[in-house]
């Protein structure tokens, strides 16, 4: 069956007719002729880029000689140096921001004249000015959102045309936290022909999921730029997995001139294969339009065919399956990559939180991404989607409430108009810990953003990141607008939500922000700490700024991660939980103060390795066997260590300490880790898990002696000359007999050949000063990082690790078309 939308807007400035022609299963397909259809180029390569004010660069007479050559994305603040005195502020990553300008020219064949040209980027941090040939385009205040611009009228077709970008992000503070400057995400040209399929004017939906068959209700948004009549054929295919066309529609439409016209199709699916976060199966809709079977435009849209619901009683279901949502927030960074998306920086996060039991991320606090949410489809998570961390009432002194007015309802729409066929996207967040819960002003504001959700996608609940949890003082709340409430923390309050608010959906959108550094344990374990609120206090005696890797201090509003996991798991009601964080993040260096700069609250550090928290999660969120022991085995003979194991699978763990047994434990009630304390004497500690008398896994962990040696481990062996493509190698510092060596800092150099070059160093030590671009890393606790990327040459890749009296070690990374 079709159906026929017209848009409404357009309805009242113009009339047209649309002619139906409808084309039953069993009419023979047509055969269409191939036209060139929708060109879509990556316009990331050679620009030119220089810091500061340049507003010369608007003009063809600039002289370019000293501007340095570059491809985006891109984020200058990342190659600075660290300093407390920039406007950034630790809060910020303490690293420059400022005013950049940034110049590309380009040619545009002559083939182009008469197809409608544009440019869409994904994302400029921030406020973008844009001009093409002169001529200025507009501004985009909001960094996070993606934006486009029609060229056509300013291009020379056939000839060298320029495009000059100002990127202003010195008003500072104006985001938590890190944000990046300058073009950070992908940026397209893309030429359609005149009459085409608007920007991102396709809808897909499953108003009805069973095992047995699916129904999808798909729209689609066409437009006619020119001053005549067009008839055109719309044809949309339904293509599975494996390219093949499982369902088509096709209808004959005429358009009048300068009109736009909403269409919508329904397609059948028999037997559907269900996008679940285990198996995330995804079909797509191509969509083609075509004037005497020549090919006009076209565009795929995915399809993810799922159903969901929240239930005040029972929490989550997905497909009919109840489903606890198993989630981390995450900030946009991506560590020594700094803000500049990478789609394989993306995707090894994802990896390390897909093993570790995740199911959910939440994209903390502002729209992610289109790579982020693509991922999210294919891999499998949940996402909630979130616009704003402040409306019109403000955090800190120049974040979006300066702009709120003119553009709040322009960056929403373009985050649901862009998210909105993402079949992981299914929850649309309108804002974080809003101060506007604390005032009436707070109850209009709900109701307006809310159904501007509303008027594009009514297929997700919307919901809003909440801090009070007392309903007479919480406006956003009072709106009555929000179909889901999250709640940020106070997790001794979740078991009486129901009762302060009968009948609601509850998820715990953001929970625990406990406080950690990789393999540190300055402090012994049991001591349950809650940070004090003194900005700047070192709680736990140390002045080397780090935090006991043991879980066991918190934010003074959170909690520890057993301490929310175990209540959000007993609580039905409760949907599950959002942690902050999967990763730390850059900037938010509570509570310590400068060199601090990133965040402590990752359950994975910034260089990408993983907590011991890690595997108390992965032992809980996964099925797979899992055993963990720590802290490291180098202390002072005689001195008192608490070891403790996470682990599942098995109901019990025995611990021997050179080979004598300490004893067996087993997790009673609802404990989630094992502990023994332990009189420290070298040698091995080794601990074996056991299901009914039978041995399920063995965990060793060694005395090290002196650092001897660097391994080199590279997450894979082989990448793209793409000049995009990433190694990201982990650097250990073992001693001669192979044993990592618990507190190594050694100075590791660096040296890349062949076809791949530098482009990020890191260890996750959250105060360290040293330069993400270097080609040199000291080891924190053993570890650092260095992430190669393919230069375009098609040579192997020779990467060799030095440091002074260790011996060195190269590596080899083979490099594929
Ligand atoms: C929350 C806030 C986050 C982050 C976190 C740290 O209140 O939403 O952005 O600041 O605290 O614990």
């Amino acid at each position: 069956m079709i159906q026929y939308f017209k848009n409404i807007q357009l309805k009242e400035a113009i009339f047209c007719f649309i002619l139906l022609c409808f084309f039953s299963a069993c009419e023979e397909e047509r055969e269409m002729n191939e036209g060139e259809g929708r060109i879509v180029q990556n316009f990331n390569a050679d620009w030119n880029f220089q810091l500061g004010e340049h507003p010369e660069a608007k003009n063809d007479t600039i002289d370019l000689a000293d501007w340095r050559k570059l491809d985006v994305p891109h984020d200058w603040s990342i190659e600075g140096e660290f300093s407390e005195e920039h406007p950034t502020k630790p809060e910020g990553g303490a690293l420059p921001a400022g005013i950049g300008w940034y110049r590309k020219t380009f040619e545009v064949p002559e083939s182009w004249n008469n197809r409608n040209v544009f440019i869409s980027f994904d994302g400029v941090y921030r406020n973008s000015e844009i001009w093409i040939n002169g001529k200025y385009l507009g501004k985009r205040p909001f960094g996070y959102i993606s934006f486009q611009y029609e060229l056509t009228p300013y291009l020379k077709f056939g000839e060298s045309n320029a495009i000059a970008v100002k990127v202003d992000n010195s008003a500072q503070p104006n985001s938590r936290w890190y944000t990046g400057s300058g073009i950070y995400r992908n940026v397209h040209l893309v030429a359609k022909s005149n009459v085409h399929i608007d920007h991102w004017g396709t809808s897909v939906s499953t108003p009805f999921v069973s095992k047995d068959s699916a129904k999808v209700s798909f729209k689609v948004t066409i437009k006619n730029n020119l001053d005549s009549l067009k008839k055109i054929q719309l044809k949309n295919v339904v293509v599975d997995q494996s390219g093949k066309t499982i369902a088509s529609e096709e209808v004959n439409l005429q358009l009048s001139a300068t009109d736009s016209i909403n269409v919508g199709q329904n397609f059948t699916i028999s037997n559907p294969k269900l996008w679940s976060t285990e198996s995330p199966y995804l079909y797509s809709i191509e969509t083609s339009i075509y004037q005497d079977r020549k090919l006009l435009d076209n565009v795929k849209t995915p399809l993810g065919i799922r159903k969901f619901h929240f239930d005040s009683e029972k929490g989550f279901f997905l497909n009919g399956k109840h489903t606890k949502i198993k989630g981390v927030c995450l900030h946009h960074d991506n560590g020594a990559l700094g803000a500049a998306i990478n789609v394989y920086a993306l995707e090894r996060k994802l990896k390390l939180l897909k093993k570790m039991g995740t199911n959910a991320i939440r994209m903390a606090h502002n729209p992610p991404s289109p790579e982020m949410l693509e991922l999210s489809d294919k891999m499998g998570f949940i996402v909630q989607d979130e616009a704003f961390d402040v409306w019109k009432k403000g955090k800190i002194k120049e974040d979006y409430q300066t702009i709120w007015d003119k553009w709040y309802e322009k960056d929403l729409k373009a985050m649901l108009y862009r998210d909105r066929n993402h079949p992981s996207v299914m929850m649309w967040s309108i804002g974080n810990e809003i101060r506007e819960q604390f005032d009436s002003t707070g109850v209009h504001i709900t109701k307006e953003l809310v159904a501007i959700v509303k008027s594009v996608d009514t297929t997700r609940p919307v919901t809003s990141a909440l801090t009070e949890n007392i309903p007479e003082k919480n406006f956003v709340w009072q709106s009555g607008a929000l179909d889901l409430l999250g709640f940020n923390y106070k997790h001794e309050a979740y078991e009486d939500l129901p009762n302060r608010f009968p009948n609601q959906k509850f998820i715990s959108s953001e929970s625990v922000s406990g406080l950690m550094t990789r393999g540190s344990y300055d402090m012994p374990s049991g001591e349950r700490r809650n940070w004090p609120p003194a900005h700047g206090e070192d709680f736990d005696g140390n002045d080397d700024y780090t935090v006991s890797a043991y879980d066991q201090v918190s934010a003074y509003w959170g909690s520890t991660h057993e301490e929310t996991w175990k209540t959000v798991k007993k609580l039905d009601h409760m949907a599950g939980m959002f942690v902050w964080t999967g990763f730390d993040y850059l900037g938010e260096p509570i509570p310590y103060p400068y060199p601090a700069r990133s965040s402590y609250f990752g359950m994975i550090d910034l260089a990408g390795f993983p907590k011991d928290v890690y595997y108390m999660y992965q032992s809980e969120w996964t099925y797979k066997d899992v055993l963990h022991i720590f802290p490291h085995w180098n202390w002072k003979k005689g001195e008192t260590i608490d070891v403790w194991a996470y682990y599942n699978n098995a109901d019990e763990v025995e611990l021997f300490l050179n080979g004598r047994s300490l004893g067996i434990k087993s997790k009673i009630g609802d404990d989630l880790h094992v502990a023994w304390s332990v009189e420290y004497e070298p040698g091995n500690l080794k601990a074996i898990s056991r299901k009914d008398g039978e041995v399920v896994l063995e965990k060793t962990i060694e005395t090290a002696e002196e650092p001897a040696q660097i391994e080199l481990k590279p997450d894979k062996n082989e990448m793209k000359s793409d000049k995009n493509d990433l190694v990201f190698v982990t650097v250990n510092i073992l001693d001669k007999a192979g044993v990592l060596a618990p507190k190594a800092n050694n100075l590791v150099k660096f040296e890349v050949s062949g076809g791949g070059k530098i482009v990020g160093v890191d260890n996750g030590y959250q105060a360290s000063l040293e330069s993400f671009k270097a080609k040199q890393r000291k080891a924190f606790n053993g570890k650092c990082l260095v992430i190669i990327q393919s230069n375009g040459k098609k040579e192997l890749v020779k990467l060799t690790a030095r440091s002074e009296g260790l011996n060195s070690t190269s590596i080899n990374i083979q490099i594929k078309d």
